[in-house]
């Protein structure tokens, strides 16, 4: 199916504190944002690719995508507020030929282009399928630095990207989320919302988010032993 790839990179990046946005950061010598476009590079099949930016950094976005030997078309937008609008604002700029997008957290480098394509294999079959990995620590809610509970781990698992979906199911979970005023760190939790059903398609714990400076030190050690 002809799909269309969403790289949301128009953060901040407050908790990294890097002085700059956080998909702008080098990690083993190219910056975050670069790290997905070669991934989304070496995808077959992809119609093209958005890439949310924050206001003011399209240009570089552009020539990042230029350096990442991009032969599809690139489009580059300012992002919103949140995540979700950014997301939304992305979705609009994807061509109506394409009947799947795939979505993807600048702020995880490591990302294969084999989960991608998992994912939109899942996605195809079933409507939605998303990267995520099981839940490994046992889980305590605390109250004031104190445990309150023990969760039962037992099925639960943590979310990451890649996010694949049919694309007019998740124009329609945007709409309807902005309709109602809902907001949601993922795209699957909109979904869902709608009673579809969401295929978990497990990743590796490689495919770790940055986003604290210990995430990057972290980061920069796996980036130099894969180069090696
Ligand atoms: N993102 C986006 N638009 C926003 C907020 C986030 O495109 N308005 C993107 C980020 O660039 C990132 C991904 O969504 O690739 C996940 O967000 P997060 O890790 O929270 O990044 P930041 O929002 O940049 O970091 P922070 O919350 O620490 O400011
Ligand atoms: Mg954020």
């Amino acid at each position: 199916m002809r799909t269309s790839a969403i790289i949301v990179a128009a953060g901040s990046g407050s908790r990294l504190g890097a002085g700059q946005p956080k998909a702008f950061v080098t990690l083993g010598g190219r910056t975050l944002l670069a790290h997905s476009l070669a991934t989304v590079a070496a995808l077959r099949e992809l119609l093209e690719v958005v890439v949310t930016v924050p206001p003011g950094m399209e240009t570089e976005a552009h020539a990042e995508a230029r350096r990442a030997g991009m032969t599809i078309p690139v489009k580059v937008t300012a992002g919103g507020i949140e995540r979700q609008d950014s997301v939304r604002i992305a979705l609009s700029l994807t061509s109506a030929e394409s009947d799947l997008v795939v979505i993807h957290d600048a702020a995880r480098p490591f990302a294969s282009p084999a989960l991608f394509e998992r994912c939109i294999e899942a996605a195809a079959r079933s409507g939605g399928a998303i990267a995520a990995i099981p839940v490994a620590d046992t889980l305590k809610r605390v109250e004031k630095n104190l445990i309150a509970a023990t969760l039962p781990r037992a099925g639960l698992y943590q979310a990451q990207t890649p996010q694949a979906f049919h694309r007019r199911l998740l124009i329609d979970a945007h709409e309807r989320a902005r309709a109602a005023g809902i907001t949601a760190t993922d795209d699957a939790d909109l979904v869902e919302r709608l009673g579809k059903r969401v295929e978990i398609v497990e990743a590796a714990a490689l495919n770790l988010k940055i986003t604290t400076p210990s995430d990057l030190q972290i980061a920069e050690t796996i980036a130099a032993m894969l180069a090696k």
